[in-house]
C-alpha cells in the first residue's frame, strides 16, 4: 500500500519525499506535468460546481493548476501552514504579500536587514504609492530594544523580517517578536529563504505569513525561478484569489515540478551546506585579513544562542567582512571552485559583493547603514568536497 502522508505525523523529510503524492489517476510515484493554460467542462452544471467552490477544479492555469497546486500543498506541509500560494519568482510572492497589506492604509513596518530586492520595491513602489514605512531594528536579535514596540503600538498593516538576513545574516527572536506582534493585533510575514523549511518554520514561531524564493534552497539546482506564500485559509485566500491571479506573476507547471523534486533532497541539502559553511566560516575568522565572519553558527555570532533555538541548523549561507574594498574583490578573483555570481541555494558555492553587485544602486551612506561595507562579501556555500573548498578559501586567503 503506497505511503499517504498525512501532516504532521510524519517527519520532515518523509513529508519531503512523498509530499502529495496518492492523488495520481495511474497511481504515478512522480506527478504529472499540467501544460495547460486552460481546462475544459463536461457541462455547465460542473462549471456551476467548479466555480462555485462545491467540486475542486482549475479554470485558468493563472489562477490555478494541477501541478502548482501539489507545490503548494507540500509546502503547506512543510512550513505547517493550512493553505500556500505559488508565484514566479520571491519577487512575485514578496510583492504580492506587500500589496495585500497596502489596501489597509495603514503604516508598513520593515527590518532594515532586507534583500535588495524587497527594498527596492519598498522605495521605488510602495513609498511612490503614497505608503507610510518605518524601519525597525532588532538589536542581537531582541525585539524589545530597536523601537519596534512603540511603533506597533501606533498601528501598522504588517511587519515584514527576514532572519538570518540577507547579506549580514542577522538573527531576529522569531517567537518574541510574533508574541509582540500579537498583542498590538499587527500580522507578521518572514522571509524565511535562507533557513528554507528544512531548518526553520516560522508559522510555528507564532508568525502569520512565510515567504520563500523557491529559487533558491527549495529548487536547490540553480536552474530555475520561483516563489511561495504559506500561512492560515483566510491570509492566502486573498493572495490565491486577487494578488497573485491579477497581478499575474504566478508559477509555471514546469517550475513547479521541479522545484517538487529539489525539495525530496532539501533536508539533507541543508546539512551539508551548513556542514561545509561552519568550516569555512572557521577557517574564515581565524585570518588575519578578515574582520569579522558573520555566521550564526559561529559562538561570537550576537544571534547565536536564537539561532540555535529556533534553527535546526545554521544554513549555508555567510558573510565576509575584508578590512578593504580591494581586499574582498582581490579575494574573489582569487577563488577557483567558488564562483562570482550573485544567487544563492545552488550546489555550486556562489560568491558576491553587495557594494558591486547587489547593493551597487545603493549610496554609500545607505549601504553603511544597513552594516554593508565596502569590504563585505556575501557567500553562499554549495555542496562541493569540503576539502576542495577548504582549500579554495585558504588559498585565496594567503597573502592578503
Ligand atoms: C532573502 C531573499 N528573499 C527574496 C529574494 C527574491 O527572490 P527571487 O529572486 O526568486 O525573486 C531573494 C533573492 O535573492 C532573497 O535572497
Amino acid at each position: 500500500m503506497a505511503i499517504e502522508p498525512r501532516g504532521e505525523e510524519w517527519g520532515f523529510e518523509t513529508r519531503a519525499v512523498h509530499g502529495e503524492e496518492g492523488n495520481d489517476p495511474y497511481r504515478a510515484l512522480t506527478p504529472p506535468i499540467y501544460m495547460t493554460s486552460t481546462y475544459t467542462f463536461p457541462s455547465m452544471e460542473t462549471v456551476d460546481r467548479v466555480t462555485g467552490g462545491k467540486e475542486e477544479g482549475f479554470v485558468y492555469s493563472r489562477a490555478g493548476n494541477p501541478t502548482v497546486r501539489q507545490f503548494e500543498r507540500t509546502m503547506a506541509r512543510l512550513e505547517g501552514g493550512e493553505e500556500g500560494v505559488a508565484f514566479s519568482s520571491g519577487m512575485g510572492a514578496i510583492s504580492a504579500v506587500l500589496l495585500s497589506w497596502a489596501k489597509k492604509g495603514r503604516p508598513f513596518l520593515f527590518s532594515r536587514h532586507l534583500y535588495s530586492g524587497t527594498r527596492h520595491f519598498i522605495e521605488s513602489m510602495l513609498i511612490p504609492l503614497g505608503a507610510t514605512v518605518r524601519y525597525v531594528s532588532f538589536p542581537e536579535g531582541a525585539p524589545s530594544k530597536g523601537g519596534l514596540e512603540e511603533a506597533l503600538r501606533e498601528g501598522a498593516a504588517g511587519l515584514f523580517l527576514e532572519t538570518p538576513s540577507n547579506p549580514t545574516l542577522e538573527i531576529v527572536d522569531l517567537s518574541a517578536t510574533a508574541a509582540l506582534c500579537r498583542t498590538y493585533g499587527v500580522p507578521l510575514a518572514v522571509d524565511n529563504t535562507f533557513a528554507s523549511p528544512a531548518l526553520q518554520n516560522p508559522l510555528a514561531l507564532g508568525a502569520d505569513l512565510v515567504i520563500h524564493s523557491a529559487t533558491k534552497y527549495l529548487g536547490g539546482h540553480g536552474d530555475l525561478l520561483g516563489g511561495v506564500a504559506l500561512g492560515d485559509r483566510q491570509t492566502i485566500g486573498s493572495l490565491r484569489t486577487v494578488e497573485a491571479p491579477l497581478l499575474g506573476a504566478t508559477l509555471s507547471p514546469m517550475n513547479a515540478w521541479l522545484i517538487l523534486r529539489g525539495i525530496k533532497t532539501l533536508a539533507l541539502r541543508m546539512e551539508a551546506h551548513s556542514q561545509r559553511a561552519s568550516l569555512l566560516a572557521r577557517i574564515l575568522s581565524g585570518h588575519r585579513a578578515v574582520v569579522r565572519v558573520h555566521y550564526p553558527g559561529l559562538a561570537e555570532h550576537p544571534g547565536h544562542g536564537i539561532a540555535l533555538r529556533q534553527m535546526r541548523g545554521t544554513g549555508g549561507m555567510l558573510s565576509i567582512q575584508f578590512a578593504s574594498f580591494e581586499a574582498a574583490r582581490r579575494f574573489m578573483d582569487r577563488l577557483r571552485i567558488i564562483r562570482i555570481g550573485v544567487s544563492l541555494g545552488d550546489p555550486a558555492s556562489l560568491v558576491e559583493h553587495p557594494a558591486s553587485m547587489s547593493h551597487r544602486g545603493w549610496s554609500r551612506e545607505v549601504r553603511q547603514s544597513l552594516g554593508i561595507e565596502e569590504g563585505l562579501v556575501r557567500m553562499s556555500v554549495g555542496l562541493e568536497s569540503p576539502d576542495d573548498l577548504a582549500r579554495d578559501v585558504e588559498e585565496a586567503l594567503a597573502g592578503l
